[in-house]
Formats: structure tokens, sequence, C-alpha cells
């Protein structure tokens, strides 16, 4: 069965096509952080007008790149949630109109979900069971994965998530927006030693973590900087490395402690920070003295895309999980 799938929860419109059998056949993502960029963050209702405008389009370019007539899609699926109301009803809109229009099952699928199964759509791909650390934007979590639908949650932030960590972070130093990818790149040049910054509940005994304390450490060195003239570029070099260094920390230290706790040798890593290079050098050079491996998804598919929704709809057929009644149209979006 084909499937074809969209994501448009936040700030990308994603289309793709992934086959039960074949697995992904092709997918299109268009970014709106030129944008939201003036506004130095997203702007819910500017984002949902520019889903629109981007999904027939980006949908068209799925079909013709896979060679795919609409008569070969078996079933549609969409992000159902969580992210922006109005963002999310545009790919739900989408998505249960061309079911219905083709008389074809539409598939809610949870956000977290498609970032949690994306580091299978890599080569090689994890088996199960894993440990997953999901870290996005608004999410830090660690679960134990069994198999398709079958999570524990074991841990995760009790205030802001490491995205947004990084997010916050990057702001307050004057970077751009989004903060996690600029702030990660001017890292590279910094020396994180010239900063002590906390490790907040590194060492709690749990899995949760909290951030919140770290961005308000990263305010009081900004504004001790400012009062003795401000942060020349070294300076905010050093700032934006020391404080990658402690979130990479605290997220690779309970990475750890969570698989000497169920006992697993697989971490699954997925949502946009798993794209940051220190976190993937941090966790890979860890790991390995224990005979553990850390799974990522392929860099394109770490933040937002379709494929992860249309290959967790697919996994889900698979599974015997999805109602593929095209009669039961309950149309889901929580946001
Ligand atoms: O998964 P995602 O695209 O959206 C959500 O579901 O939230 O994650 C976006 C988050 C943002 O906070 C962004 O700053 C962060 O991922 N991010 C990074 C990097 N690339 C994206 N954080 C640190 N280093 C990166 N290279
Ligand atoms: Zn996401």
């Amino acid at each position: 069965m084909i499937i074809l799938g969209f994501e448009s929860s936040c700030d990308e419109t994603g289309v793709a096509a992934v086959c039960t059998e074949r697995g992904l056949l092709a997918h299109a993502l268009h970014t709106q952080i030129a944008m939201h960029q003036e506004y130095g963050g997203v702007v819910p209702e500017l984002a949902s007008r520019d889903h629109i405008r981007r999904v027939v389009p980006l949908t068209r370019q799925v079909l013709d790149e896979a060679g795919l007539q609409m008569s070969d899609i078996g079933a549609v699926a969409y992000t159902a949630g969580p992210g922006l109301a109005g963002a999310l009803l545009v790919g739900a809109s989408v998505a249960q109109s061309f079911a219905w229009a083709r008389h074809l099952p539409a598939i809610g699928i949870h956000h977290l979900e498609g970032h949690l199964l994306s580091p299978m759509l890599a080569d090689p791909r994890p088996d199960f069971p894993f440990v997953a650390l999901l870290v996005s934007g608004g999410h830090t979590q660690l679960m134990r994965v069994d198999g398709v639908g079958q999570y524990e949650l074991l841990g995760e932030t009790l205030d802001d998530a490491a995205g947004e960590a990084f997010d916050k972070s990057a702001k307050l130093m004057g970077l751009g927006y989004p903060g996690g990818p600029a702030l990660a790149k001017l890292a590279g040049s910094g020396d994180a030693a010239r900063f002590d910054l906390p490790r907040p509940m590194l060492h709690s005994g749990d899995l949760d973590f909290s951030f919140s304390g770290l961005k308000t450490a990263v305010l009081t060195r900004v504004k001790a900087a400012e009062a003795a003239g401000g942060l020349d570029e070294q300076g905010r070099a050093d700032l934006a490395a020391a404080t990658q260094a402690a979130i990479v920390e605290v997220l690779a230290a309970k990475a750890i402690r969570a698989l000497k706790q169920t006992g697993l040798k697989r971490l699954v890593v997925a949502g946009g920070v798993g794209a940051n290079q220190l976190l993937r050098a941090k966790l890979d050079a860890a790991l390995k003295p224990l005979k553990a491996r850390a799974y990522f998804p392929p860099l394109a598919l770490c933040t937002d895309n379709g494929a992860m929704i249309a290959f967790a709809a697919a996994e889900r057929v698979k599974a015997g999980l999805a109602t593929l009644d095209a009669d039961a149209h309950s149309f889901t979006v929580k946001p």
C-alpha cells in the first residue's frame, strides 16, 4: 500500500509517499524559516497561510518524483497534533479532503510518533526494542520502545524542551531564528570552558530533565557581559559553546542512564536537536565502551518532515494498528 503523508504542525510543510513494502518513495519539504526570520519566531497565522500555499505544489512534486498517479495512493496520513492549531488544520483538511474524494482511509499520526520512528528510515535501521531520546523544540523525552505503538515514557523535561533551551539561549545572545542551528554553528569557534554553566538535574538520579535554569544562567552571563561593555564575537562564541556543552552533557548522561536502567543496547535519537553534531559525536563515543549503539535519522529528516508521518502511518498499517475503513472519518486535530 502506498501512503501519502502530510506534515504541517509548525513551520515546515512536508509531503511524502511511503510504500509499506518498499519504504520511502519520495518526499518534499518547504521550510518557512526565511518568512518568520524577521519576527524572531514562528507567527502562527503566517504559518497557516503558507501551508495552504505550499501543500498542493509539494504534493504534485512528490507524485511526480515517485512516478505515481493519484489512483496509486491507498491511504492518506496527516499530523493530528501536537502543534499550532491553524497549521495542523491545513494538513488535516487537505488529507481528509483527498481521502474523502478518493474514498481512502485517512490516518491521523501523533507528531512525536513520527519523530520517534524516523531513525528507522536510516540505514542501518534499528531493531526493536530501543530507548528513544526525543529532543525537539517542544519536547524532551526518554522512551522505551518495544514496537510500533508500544511506548513507555521513562522521563521528560519538567519545564523547557532541549530545543527551546537552544532557541531561547540563542535569542539571549542575539542570534537569529531558528536559534538551535545558529547557536551550534557559532559554538564551533568557541571555547566552552570560558563559561561555567549549570548541568540541571544531572545527578537527580531519575530520567527527567530541566532546562529553564540553564536559560536563566545564560541570561545572567549575558547581562554581566553587557554591564562590562557587551559580549564581543569571541565571547558570544564561547558562551554558545558553553551552552551547547551543558545541554548536550545532560542529554547524553540521561540517555546513557536510560540504557543502563532498561538494559537495552540501542539508542535512537530523534527530533530537531538530533541534528546537533556535538550530541551525535558525544553519544557515539560514550556508547562504544558500553557495546551499545546510537541511531540517528538522516540529517534531512531530523526536523519536521512529511516522510516521518507517512512512514509512521505505514508502520501502523503493517502492525494492524491503523483503521483502514474509508468511511470512518474522524477529523482529529489536537494542538
Ligand atoms: O523537531 P523539530 O523540527 O520541531 C519540533 O517538533 O519542535 O525541532 C526543532 C528544534 C528547534 O528548537 C531547533 O532549534 C532545534 O530543533 N535544532 C537544533 C539543531 N537543529 C535544529 N538544536 C541544536 N543543534 C542543531 N543543529
Ligand atoms: Zn517536530
